[in-house]
């Protein structure tokens, strides 16, 4: 089988249930995004019982702050042995680079995040940001790639306008993502299906509620599965 492409948010509040719910997963079909939630609640004890078990780890605890903190933020991250970990684009250039030399090349990944999916045009003006949602992220991303880290996330609607620009080898990871026959969108404001998402240039989906709370959720993780690859 191919690698997982499927990266399921464990947003959950307690590590029990998560171990819990991870038994009904396979890691021959997904990766586990653990992020602030689980993390602050459960520390690097979960990490290392998940990769115990034979799952890649994205952490994502999206550093941001000056480049000395962040650098040595990203190597305790990368000492748990995680498979990807991430920080925030708009930290700058500085910090990039320091988050880069402290996370070895072909050892864990890293990437970026451009312009969260919860700020639109005005909350960007508020702050600060002159330039549309799209132009910051593609702004970001350049910068992201240009400091040498391995990807961004992002929407999976920016996908086809970065692949073109940033090439086949900028790795592209994706939340945002609901089933066909589950149009419930939640908190989330532009939605892709898989197919779609993969379809648009992803390397990976990051999906929560459509597994999390889904009554079968191994059977839901084959489902998609089966809609990417086919
Ligand atoms: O599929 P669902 O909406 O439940 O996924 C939510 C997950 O996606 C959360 O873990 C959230 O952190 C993550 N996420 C997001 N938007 C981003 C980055 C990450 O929804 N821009």
């Amino acid at each position: 089988m191919s690698e997982p492409r499927i990266i399921v948010a464990l947003d959950f509040d307690h590590a029990k249930t998560a171990l819990d719910f991870c038994k009904k997963l396979s890691p021959q079909l997904c990766r586990l995004k653990i992020g602030k939630e689980l993390f602050t609640a459960a520390g690097p004890a979960i990490i290392e019982k998940l990769t115990h078990q034979g799952f890649d780890i994205f952490l994502d605890l999206k550093f941001h702050d000056i480049p000395t903190t962040v650098a040595k933020a990203c190597k305790a991250a990368c000492e748990l042995g995680v498979w990807m970990i991430n920080v925030h684009a708009s930290g700058g250039r500085k910090m990039l680079m320091a988050a880069r030399e402290a996370v070895p090349q072909n050892s864990t990944r890293l990437i970026a995040v451009t312009v969260l999916t919860s700020l639109n045009e005005h909350d960007l003006h508020e702050i600060g940001f002159s330039n549309s949602p799209q132009e910051l992220v593609l702004k970001l991303a350049h910068l992201t790639q240009d400091c040498g880290l391995n990807g961004v996330v992002c929407s999976a609607q920016e996908t086809t306008a970065l692949r073109k620009e940033l090439g086949r080898n900028f790795c592209l990871v994706t939340p945002g993502i609901r089933l066909i026959d589950n149009i419930k969108t939640d908190d989330q404001e532009r939605v892709t299906t898989p197919h779609q998402a993969i379809a648009n240039g992803s390397d990976y989906l990051v999906i929560g509620r459509p597994i999390t709370q889904s009554p079968d959720p191994y059977q839901t993780l084959l489902d998609i599965q089966r809609s990417i690859t086919s």
